[in-house]
């Protein structure tokens, strides 16, 4: 059976206890820690950049996944190179040159992503598919954590599975927003193998609970 990583998203995290925050997430059994990095342009909202990064590479050993929902992503490659991170998407939407962006994160030993807001279809992104290492479809439109989970991702993961089984068969699919215990088994069944989840998770006062019950 295939593994199926959780990665619990910082935003929904209590910012004035980060460190807390994180040994907790890493004893409660996670898989991945996802850090959404946002620039005030793509989304209408604000979260931290490499310093805080850097910080959080330091303290935990938990593979880190990089969300970047910024205008430019790739002014943030280098910098997330250096730093030792594993995972980072870029959004469709943000780039123009798509195969350059997968090139520059690859080159740097780093697992790349294209993430896809919920209205961008698949198409956009076909004739890359077997360059990606991970495609992150949203679940809800980025910005903000605790948003309602929009089921057309559905259609996506199976749309994505039917096009890469044959040319991609290793290609990770993630899920962001709206994640719970009341979707993870149909997002699992439809194929998906990594799962953000920020307020299920960190609105819990039981990690561990939480986490194993999107597993499940
Ligand atoms: C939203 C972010 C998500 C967010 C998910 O733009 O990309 O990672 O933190 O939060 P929940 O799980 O609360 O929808
Ligand atoms: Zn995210």
């Amino acid at each position: 059976m295939r593994k199926i990583l959780i990665a619990p998203s910082l935003l929904s995290a209590d910012f004035m206890h980060l460190e807390r925050e994180i040994q907790n997430i890493e004893a409660a059994d996670a898989d991945i820690l996802h850090l959404d990095v946002m620039d005030g342009h793509f989304v209408p909202n604000l979260t931290f950049g490499m310093p805080i990064i850097r910080q959080i590479r330091a303290l935990t050993k938990l593979p880190l996944d990089v969300h970047l929902m910024v205008q430019n992503p790739g002014d943030y490659y280098q910098p997330l190179a250096q730093c030792g991170v594993e995972y980072v998407s870029f959004h469709q939407e943000a780039v123009t040159h798509i195969h350059r962006h997968i090139y520059v994160l690859r080159d740097a030993g780093i697992q790349a992503g294209i993430a896809l807001n919920p209205a961008t279809p698949i198409s956009t992104i076909q004739p890359v598919l077997p360059d990606l290492d991970f495609v992150l479809f949203m679940s809800v439109n980025p910005g903000f954590g605790g948003q309602k989970f929009l089921p057309l991702v559905y259609d996506k993961i199976t749309q994505a599975r039917l096009l890469t089984s044959n040319i991609n068969p290793t290609l990770k699919i993630e899920i962001d927003g709206g994640v719970t215990d009341a979707n993870a088994e149909a997002l699992i069944d439809a194929g998906a193998d990594m799962l953000v989840a920020g307020s299920h998770i960190f609105g819990n006062p039981d990690y561990t609970r939480a986490i194993a019950s999107l597993r499940q």
